[in-house]
Protein backbone atom coordinates (compact mmCIF):
# COMPACT_ATOMS: atom_id res chain seq x y z
CA UNK A 1 0.00 0.00 0.00
CA UNK A 2 1.41 3.44 -1.08
CA UNK A 3 -0.03 6.65 0.27
CA UNK A 4 0.66 9.90 -1.52
CA UNK A 5 0.24 13.33 -0.42
CA UNK A 6 -1.02 15.54 -3.30
CA UNK A 7 -0.95 19.04 -2.57
CA UNK A 8 -4.27 20.49 -3.22
CA UNK A 9 -5.26 24.28 -4.71
CA UNK A 10 -7.82 25.78 -2.63
CA UNK A 11 -8.95 28.56 -4.38
CA UNK A 12 -8.31 27.11 -8.07
CA UNK A 13 -8.75 23.84 -9.70
CA UNK A 14 -9.62 21.92 -5.91
CA UNK A 15 -11.97 24.52 -4.67
CA UNK A 16 -15.36 22.39 -5.99
CA UNK A 17 -14.03 19.19 -5.01
CA UNK A 18 -13.17 20.35 -1.49
CA UNK A 19 -16.29 21.68 -1.10
CA UNK A 20 -17.79 18.67 -2.01
CA UNK A 21 -15.71 16.69 0.17
CA UNK A 22 -16.12 18.78 3.53
CA UNK A 23 -19.96 18.71 2.60
CA UNK A 24 -21.09 15.49 1.73
CA UNK A 25 -19.21 13.70 5.19
CA UNK A 26 -19.55 14.05 8.62
CA UNK A 27 -16.98 14.73 11.11
CA UNK A 28 -18.31 13.78 14.49
CA UNK A 29 -15.07 14.79 16.72
CA UNK A 30 -14.53 18.13 14.86
CA UNK A 31 -16.08 21.38 16.19
CA UNK A 32 -18.15 21.68 12.93
CA UNK A 33 -19.34 18.39 12.39
CA UNK A 34 -21.37 19.29 9.59
CA UNK A 35 -20.02 22.01 7.48
CA UNK A 36 -22.01 23.61 5.00
CA UNK A 37 -20.79 25.12 1.61
CA UNK A 38 -20.70 28.74 2.76
CA UNK A 39 -18.89 27.70 6.30
CA UNK A 40 -16.30 25.86 3.38
CA UNK A 41 -16.19 28.73 1.38
CA UNK A 42 -15.35 30.99 4.54
CA UNK A 43 -12.75 28.95 5.55
CA UNK A 44 -11.18 28.91 1.58
CA UNK A 45 -11.12 32.72 1.58
CA UNK A 46 -9.89 33.12 5.24
CA UNK A 47 -6.52 30.96 4.16
CA UNK A 48 -7.73 28.22 6.24
CA UNK A 49 -6.52 26.21 3.43
CA UNK A 50 -3.65 27.49 2.32
CA UNK A 51 -1.75 30.58 3.61
CA UNK A 52 1.76 30.98 5.58
CA UNK A 53 0.15 28.83 8.62
CA UNK A 54 -1.71 26.25 6.41
CA UNK A 55 -1.43 23.70 3.75
CA UNK A 56 -3.78 21.01 2.22
CA UNK A 57 -3.17 17.48 0.53
CA UNK A 58 -5.88 15.04 -0.90
CA UNK A 59 -4.48 11.56 0.31
CA UNK A 60 -4.39 9.60 -2.61
CA UNK A 61 -3.48 5.45 -2.27
CA UNK A 62 -2.88 3.66 -4.99
CA UNK A 63 -4.94 0.91 -5.18
CA UNK A 64 -8.10 2.92 -3.75
CA UNK A 65 -7.53 6.25 -5.09
CA UNK A 66 -8.61 9.49 -3.30
CA UNK A 67 -9.66 8.35 0.32
CA UNK A 68 -9.18 11.71 2.55
CA UNK A 69 -8.10 14.93 3.28
CA UNK A 70 -4.74 16.52 4.95
CA UNK A 71 -3.93 19.65 6.08
CA UNK A 72 -0.79 21.07 7.92
CA UNK A 73 -1.40 23.61 10.30
CA UNK A 74 0.48 26.27 12.42
CA UNK A 75 3.40 26.11 10.01
CA UNK A 76 4.45 28.96 11.22
CA UNK A 77 4.90 28.18 14.43
CA UNK A 78 8.07 25.49 14.04
CA UNK A 79 5.38 22.45 15.26
CA UNK A 80 3.61 21.71 12.77
CA UNK A 81 -0.23 20.40 13.83
CA UNK A 82 -2.65 18.60 11.61
CA UNK A 83 -6.02 17.85 10.47
CA UNK A 84 -6.96 14.07 8.85
CA UNK A 85 -10.24 13.10 7.63
CA UNK A 86 -11.06 10.13 5.81
CA UNK A 87 -13.80 10.46 3.29
CA UNK A 88 -16.05 8.24 4.92
CA UNK A 89 -15.96 4.96 2.87
CA UNK A 90 -12.66 4.49 3.80
CA UNK A 91 -12.91 5.00 7.39
CA UNK A 92 -12.36 2.12 9.48
CA UNK A 93 -10.42 0.11 7.62
CA UNK A 94 -7.02 1.04 9.17
CA UNK A 95 -5.76 3.26 6.74
CA UNK A 96 -5.59 6.22 9.38
CA UNK A 97 -1.85 4.69 10.29
CA UNK A 98 -0.46 4.65 7.34
CA UNK A 99 -1.60 8.23 6.37
CA UNK A 100 -0.16 9.58 9.84
CA UNK A 101 3.04 7.88 9.10
CA UNK A 102 3.15 9.30 5.42
CA UNK A 103 2.32 12.42 6.78
CA UNK A 104 5.17 12.36 9.22
CA UNK A 105 7.65 11.44 6.62
CA UNK A 106 6.47 14.37 4.46
CA UNK A 107 7.08 16.77 7.41
CA UNK A 108 10.08 15.63 8.44
CA UNK A 109 11.63 15.38 5.14
CA UNK A 110 10.48 18.44 3.29
CA UNK A 111 10.51 20.62 6.59
CA UNK A 112 14.33 20.06 8.35
CA UNK A 113 13.78 22.88 10.47
CA UNK A 114 11.27 20.97 12.29
CA UNK A 115 12.31 18.73 15.24
CA UNK A 116 7.92 17.96 16.87
CA UNK A 117 4.84 16.92 14.62
CA UNK A 118 1.62 17.96 16.90
CA UNK A 119 -1.81 16.62 16.93
CA UNK A 120 -4.50 17.04 19.07
CA UNK A 121 -8.40 15.62 19.55
CA UNK A 122 -10.91 14.64 21.44
CA UNK A 123 -10.83 12.01 24.09
CA UNK A 124 -14.11 10.25 22.30
CA UNK A 125 -12.27 9.77 19.46
CA UNK A 126 -10.77 6.91 20.10
CA UNK A 127 -9.53 5.55 16.46
CA UNK A 128 -7.20 8.43 16.36
CA UNK A 129 -6.01 8.14 19.59
CA UNK A 130 -5.38 4.46 18.71
CA UNK A 131 -4.03 5.82 15.19
CA UNK A 132 -1.47 8.28 17.09
CA UNK A 133 0.04 5.08 19.35
CA UNK A 134 -0.23 2.96 16.86
CA UNK A 135 2.35 5.38 14.50
CA UNK A 136 4.27 5.50 17.88
CA UNK A 137 3.19 8.88 19.11
CA UNK A 138 3.15 9.63 22.68
CA UNK A 139 0.45 11.52 24.84
CA UNK A 140 1.73 14.96 25.81
CA UNK A 141 -1.02 16.23 27.45
CA UNK A 142 -4.87 15.95 28.62
CA UNK A 143 -6.56 19.40 28.63
CA UNK A 144 -9.58 18.71 31.12
CA UNK A 145 -12.77 19.72 29.48
CA UNK A 146 -10.74 21.85 26.63
CA UNK A 147 -12.76 20.49 24.08
CA UNK A 148 -16.27 22.16 24.16
CA UNK A 149 -19.05 20.60 23.15
CA UNK A 150 -22.74 22.17 21.34
CA UNK A 151 -25.59 21.32 22.83
CA UNK A 152 -23.33 18.95 25.51
CA UNK A 153 -20.58 18.69 28.69
CA UNK A 154 -16.95 19.37 27.45
CA UNK A 155 -14.83 16.83 26.74
CA UNK A 156 -10.87 16.34 27.23
CA UNK A 157 -8.60 17.50 24.33
CA UNK A 158 -5.85 15.00 24.27
CA UNK A 159 -2.66 15.89 22.76
CA UNK A 160 0.21 13.83 21.17
CA UNK A 161 3.55 14.67 19.32
CA UNK A 162 6.21 12.38 17.81
CA UNK A 163 9.58 13.83 18.13
CA UNK A 164 12.23 13.99 14.40
CA UNK A 165 15.12 11.92 16.97
CA UNK A 166 11.73 8.79 17.28
CA UNK A 167 10.63 9.37 13.92
CA UNK A 168 14.78 8.74 12.78
CA UNK A 169 15.14 5.70 15.35
CA UNK A 170 11.68 4.20 14.84
CA UNK A 171 11.99 3.90 18.76
CA UNK A 172 9.42 6.19 21.03
CA UNK A 173 10.97 7.95 23.46
CA UNK A 174 9.04 8.65 26.55
CA UNK A 175 9.09 10.90 30.08
CA UNK A 176 7.95 10.43 33.54
CA UNK A 177 4.49 11.87 33.68
CA UNK A 178 4.80 13.03 37.24
CA UNK A 179 7.86 14.09 37.63
CA UNK A 180 8.15 16.04 41.05
CA UNK A 181 6.68 15.28 44.50
CA UNK A 182 5.25 16.96 46.67
C1 LIG B 1 -9.80 9.24 12.79
C2 LIG B 1 -9.41 8.50 11.52
C3 LIG B 1 -8.28 9.26 10.80
C4 LIG B 1 -8.87 7.11 11.97
O1 LIG B 1 -8.46 6.36 10.85
P1 LIG B 1 -9.14 4.92 10.55
O2 LIG B 1 -8.30 4.27 9.53
O3 LIG B 1 -10.58 5.12 10.22
O4 LIG B 1 -8.99 4.20 11.97
P2 LIG B 1 -9.68 2.81 12.38
O5 LIG B 1 -11.17 2.95 12.43
O6 LIG B 1 -9.11 1.75 11.53
O7 LIG B 1 -9.24 2.66 13.90
C5 LIG B 1 -7.90 2.62 14.36
C6 LIG B 1 -7.86 1.68 15.56
O8 LIG B 1 -8.80 2.13 16.53
C7 LIG B 1 -9.72 1.09 16.84
N1 LIG B 1 -11.02 1.70 17.14
C8 LIG B 1 -11.73 2.51 16.33
N2 LIG B 1 -12.88 2.90 16.94
C9 LIG B 1 -12.88 2.27 18.16
C10 LIG B 1 -13.77 2.27 19.26
N3 LIG B 1 -14.90 2.99 19.25
N4 LIG B 1 -13.44 1.53 20.35
C11 LIG B 1 -12.30 0.82 20.39
N5 LIG B 1 -11.40 0.79 19.37
C12 LIG B 1 -11.69 1.52 18.27
C13 LIG B 1 -9.73 0.20 15.62
O9 LIG B 1 -10.16 -1.11 15.95
C14 LIG B 1 -8.27 0.25 15.22
O10 LIG B 1 -7.55 -0.58 16.10
P3 LIG B 1 -6.27 -1.41 15.63
O11 LIG B 1 -5.18 -0.39 15.42
O12 LIG B 1 -6.02 -2.30 16.78
O13 LIG B 1 -6.64 -2.13 14.37
C15 LIG B 1 -10.63 8.33 10.55
O14 LIG B 1 -11.58 7.45 11.13
C16 LIG B 1 -11.30 9.65 10.20
O15 LIG B 1 -10.90 10.32 9.27
N6 LIG B 1 -12.36 10.02 10.97
C17 LIG B 1 -13.10 11.27 10.74
C18 LIG B 1 -12.25 12.53 10.92
C19 LIG B 1 -11.52 12.56 12.25
O16 LIG B 1 -12.06 12.34 13.33
N7 LIG B 1 -10.22 12.94 12.16
C20 LIG B 1 -9.34 13.08 13.30
C21 LIG B 1 -9.06 14.54 13.52
S1 LIG B 1 -7.33 14.84 13.79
Amino acid sequence: MTITLVRLDPTGPDRAALVDFMTRNEFPFHMQTSPTREQVEASIAEGAFRDEDNDSFWVEHDELGRVGFFRLEDLTDGAPLFDLRLDAPFRGRGLGREILRAAADHVFTTMPEVIRFEGQTREDNIAMRKTFLRCGWIKEAHYRQGWPVEGGDPVASVAYGLLRQDWESGRTTTFLWEDLEV
